[in-house]
C-alpha cells in the first residue's frame, strides 16, 4: 500500500555523494519508494553502483549516476541540464550530502593542531562542505524557482556543525604512534555554516514552496574503524553504540515528502542523543 503522507513516486531527487556510505542508503531508500534517482558524485564507478543495485538491478529509466564535481558549476549545470533533458522536468528534490572530513588515519599534515593547521587544508574542506553545498543548492533552487513547483533540499550536516569535536575521543592515537592527532578546525567550520545557509534560503524561497533544512547525523560506523576509536565515541553517545549507516533514511523521505509540508530553516538532529548533554 502507497502511503500518502510519505510518497516519493516519481519525485525527481537527486543525491550527491549518493554512492558513498551514507549517500548509498539514501539513494536506495528514495530509488526503491518509487523516485527517480540521480546521483551527483565524483566518483561515479560501476562498483559503487553495484554495490546498491547488485547484478544491475535497478530501471535504468529511474536511475541515473552522474560525474559532478560539486565546486565546478559547469559540471553542475551540465548534469542539470542532461536531467531535464532525461525526465523533462527540474527537480523535487536535492540532498546535499557529498562532503569530505579528515578521519584519524589521516596524516598529521592535515590535522596538526590549530595553531598550524594549514590554511590551504581548511579552505579546501571548506570549498567542498560549505561552498559546494552552495553551489549546488544555488543551481538547483535556481531551477525550482523558476519553474514555480517548489521543492526540498536537504542538506546534510554533523554534529560536529553544531558542537565541537571532543578532542579526548582521539587521544589514543598518541599513545598507538606516538603521534597526536587532533581532530580538525576546518569540518566543523564548515558544517557550521550549513545551518544558516539552510536558514537563510528557507527564508528566501519560503513563499516559493522552496523548503530548505539540514539533517545532522552522528558518527556512522564502519569495519575500518579502530576499536579503541568505537569505544572512545560510543562511550559518548546516551544511546551506547554508533549509527548505522542506514539509519537517516526515515529522515530524508519525511523531509522529501508532504510528511514535512510545513517544515523549512528547520534542523533534524538524528544523534543518538550526542547533543542533548
Ligand atoms: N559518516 C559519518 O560518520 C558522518 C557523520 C556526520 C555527518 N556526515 C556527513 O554525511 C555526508 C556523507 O558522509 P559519508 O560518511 O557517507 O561520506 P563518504 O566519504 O562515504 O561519501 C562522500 C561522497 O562525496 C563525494 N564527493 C566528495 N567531494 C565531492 C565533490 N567535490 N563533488 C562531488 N562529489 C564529491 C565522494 O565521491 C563520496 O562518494 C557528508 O556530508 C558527511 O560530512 C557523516
Amino acid at each position: 500500500m502507497r502511503d500518502e503522507l510519505f510518497d516519493v513516486t516519481d519525485k525527481i531527487c537527486i543525491v550527491t555523494g549518493g554512492l558513498g556510505q551514507i549517500g548509498q542508503n539514501f539513494t536506495k531508500a528514495l530509488y526503491e519508494r518509487g523516485a527517480k534517482v540521480a546521483v551527483f558524485t565524483a566518483h561515479p564507478t560501476p562498483e559503487r553502483v553495484e554495490r546498491i543495485f547488485p547484478s544491475d538491478q535497478y530501471q535504468k529509466e529511474r536511475f541515473k549516476a552522474i560525474k559532478v564535481d560539486i565546486n565546478k558549476k559547469d559540471t553542475i549545470e551540465a548534469a542539470l541540464d542532461e536531467l531535464q533533458e532525461l525526465w523533462k522536468e527540474v527537480p523535487d528534490v536535492l540532498v546535499n550530502c557529498a562532503g569530505i572530513d579528515t578521519q584519524p588515519s589521516a596524516p598529521p599534515e592535515v590535522s596538526g593542531p590549530f595553531e598550524k593547521f594549514p590554511e590551504e587544508v581548511f579552505r579546501e574542506v571548506v570549498d567542498v562542505n560549505l561552498v559546494g553545498t552552495f553551489l549546488m543548492t544555488q543551481a538547483v533552487g535556481a531551477r525550482m524557482a523558476e519553474a514555480g513547483k517548489g521543492g526540498s533540499i536537504i542538506n546534510i550536516g554533523s554534529i560536529y556543525g553544531m558542537v565541537s569535536p571532543v578532542q579526548d575521543i582521539y587521544a589514543y592515537k598518541e599513545e598507538q604512534t606516538g603521534v597526536p592527532f587532533i581532530k580538525p578546525v576546518a569540518y566543523s567550520a564548515a558544517k557550521s555554516g550549513i545551518y544558516n545557509l539552510t536558514r537563510y534560503c528557507a527564508t528566501y524561497w519560503g513563499k516559493k514552496g522552496i523548503r530548505v533544512n539540514t539533517l545532522t547525523p552522528a558518527g556512522v560506523w564502519r569495519d575500518t574503524q579502530d576499536e579503541v576509536f568505537i569505544q572512545n565515541f560510543t562511550s559518548r553517545i546516551p544511546m551506547g553504540r554508533m549509527s548505522r549507516e542506514d539509519e537517516y533514511n526515515g529522515a530524508v523521505i519525511f523531509l522529501a515528502s508532504r510528511a514535512s509540508s510545513f517544515m523549512t530553516g528547520a534542523n533534524l538532529v538524528i544523534d543518538g542523543g550526542w547533543t542533548a548533554w
